[in-house]
């Protein structure tokens, strides 16, 4: 029985190791699998970590270039000058790029020069006595300007560019061009580490040229604006004194037809009282070899005899009177003449003696006048009318610096291949302030007495015409002189 119950104990033994080992052999399954398991895990985490480094290192990348873009763009669009700018642009670039070298071909007007810069000094320093730089300036120019940014030169380019300078490079460079005015060009070739050759760089340094393009347009709009706008404001101005011009013209018109006028219905007149002078003189002569032998009386006689002797002077006097009458009509017409344009031949010291006598009135009593007029003064091209104008204000300006009486000169003589006119006082002179102002429309010192302030910048505007020039020379409480300066041989 003990072996029967060992049997049966050895049996359930055998069972239960049987059991055991499938239990283990599971298990052992179990584990492999659960190895496998954990090597697949690490194997993804690995990549998982790698793709994240990865992504990290080209997500800082892009941060540098946009950091590059956005610190370019502040720095450009404060800069006003437009060389200024393109060295900003320069300096940008070589902190953003690894510069090994570099050339920088600047063509001003058709001159071209050529310069270097780094990364580590982003100045331009310029390089001396290098052949050929206009030719391969032309050369690179024809190949960038089909390009809106940064170009790998080819391997012929880069060899032309090589020739300059003894210049190697395992890489091509990258070139572009910056048309900064229409004689103002630049073309920037870089030599850059290879890691800048990436897609992304490229990008970026493509929006940089765009982005330096765009501030230099902005940059031109400003200027023509500006230009614009002083052409608009000096066009106002213009418009403001031409009209201020037309209005006083306008009154010297209507002055003109007055005096034309007058001088009209005074010359018919004029005409008969002088002829019925000579006629009064030769009857005079009759009767003065009739009458003293008529009369008895001594008392009477003597009168008689007086008389007779006073009345040819009395004559002579009307008609020196008259001729008088007669140049000063004559000078009316030419004066109303001078709203007219035309140009001709000028005799300039008879519009001389011709203002003189439209003034003489104002200055006959208590002035001097003296002439010194060249005999031998070739004529000029011009408007005698708008001449006399302007000689009638400086002798009217004249003789007002001299209320209490002076001298008034006038000179004519010639001087290379001009006419000069002198009109010369000893009146009051002016302070700096007053001759700073002379030729302003409407500038006065007389408005207590009626003064327009208009003489002058009129008898300017007259002689800007006449292409001829003004000098003033004046000093207070001595004198003023205006010379003028007219051209024998009009250009
Ligand atoms: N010969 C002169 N001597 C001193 N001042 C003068 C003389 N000519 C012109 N001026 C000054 O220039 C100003 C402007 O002259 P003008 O244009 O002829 O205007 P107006 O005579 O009506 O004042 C005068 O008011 C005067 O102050
Ligand atoms: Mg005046």
């Amino acid at each position: 029985m003990p072996d029967q119950g060992n049997e049966a104990s050895i049996v359930a033994l055998q069972d239960e190791i049987k059991l055991l080992s499938n239990a283990l052999k599971r298990e052992r399954s179990v584990n492999k699998k659960l190895q496998q398991k954990l090597e697949d895990n690490a194997q993804i985490n690995y990549d998982n970590n790698k793709e994240f480094v990865e992504a990290y290192e080209q997500a800082s990348l892009r941060q540098i270039q946009l950091q590059f873009l956005s610190t370019l763009t502040a720095n450009i669009y404060e800069e006003h000058d437009l060389r200024a700018l393109a060295s900003i642009y320069l300096s940008n670039i070589a902190t953003f790029v690894d510069i090994k070298k570099s050339l920088v071909f600047e063509s001003l007007e058709g001159n071209v020069s050529i310069s270097t810069f780094t990364s580590e000094n982003a100045q331009l320093k310029e390089i001396d006595d290098v052949q050929n730089t206009e030719r391969v300036f032309n050369y690179l120019a024809s190949e960038l300007s089909h390009t809106q940014g940064w170009l790998r030169l080819s391997e012929q380019h880069t060899q032309i560019v090589g020739t300059l300078l003894d210049w190697q490079t395992q890489l091509s460079p990258i070139a572009c061009l910056l048309e900064i005015a229409e004689d103002f060009k630049l073309i920037v070739v870089l030599d850059a580490s290879h890691y800048c050759y990436s897609e992304d760089f490229q990008q970026t340094m493509d929006m940089s040229c765009q982005q330096f393009q765009t501030a230099l347009q902005r940059r031109h709009g400003e200027i023509e604006l500006a230009y614009n706008y002083h052409s608009l404001t000096s066009t106002v101005a213009e418009l403001k004194l031409t009209q201020r011009q037309l209005i006083q013209n306008e009154k010297m018109a209507s002055l003109g037809q007055l005096a034309a006028g007058v001088a009209h219905e005074i010359n018919n007149p004029l005409g008969y009282v002088a002829s019925n002078l000579e006629s009064l003189k030769e009857y005079v002569k009759i009767f003065e070899s009739a009458l003293p032998e008529k009369v008895d009386d001594p008392a009477i006689q003597h009168e008689l005899e007086f008389a007779k002797e006073d009345t040819t002077p009395l004559i002579d006097s009307c008609t020196n009177g008259l001729k008088r009458i007669a140049d000063i009509v004559q000078s009316l017409k030419n004066f109303s003449r001078s709203d007219s344009n035309t140009l001709s031949d000028v005799d300039v010291n008879q519009v001389l003696e011709d203002s003189l006598q439209i003034v003489w009135n104002q200055l006959k009593y208590q002035h001097t006048v003296d002439k010194r007029l060249d005999k031998n003064l070739p004529l000029i091209h011009g408007n005698d009318g708008q001449l006399q104008q302007v000689f009638v204000n400086l002798m009217v300006n004249a003789a007002q610096a001299m209320p209490d009486g002076g001298k008034l000169t006038i000179t004519s003589e010639t001087d290379d291949d001009y006419v000069v006119v002198k009109i010369k006082d000893n009146g009051k002179g002016m302070s700096a302030e007053t001759k700073a102002k002379l030729f302003e429309p409407f500038f006065t010192t007389k408005s207590h007495s009626g003064g327009t302030g208009l003489g002058l910048s009129v008898s300017y505007a007259i002689l800007e015409k006449h292409s001829a020039e003004v000098d003033v020379d004046t000093v207070l409480d001595e004198g003023t002189t205006f010379t003028i300066r007219l051209r024998i041989h009009p250009a």
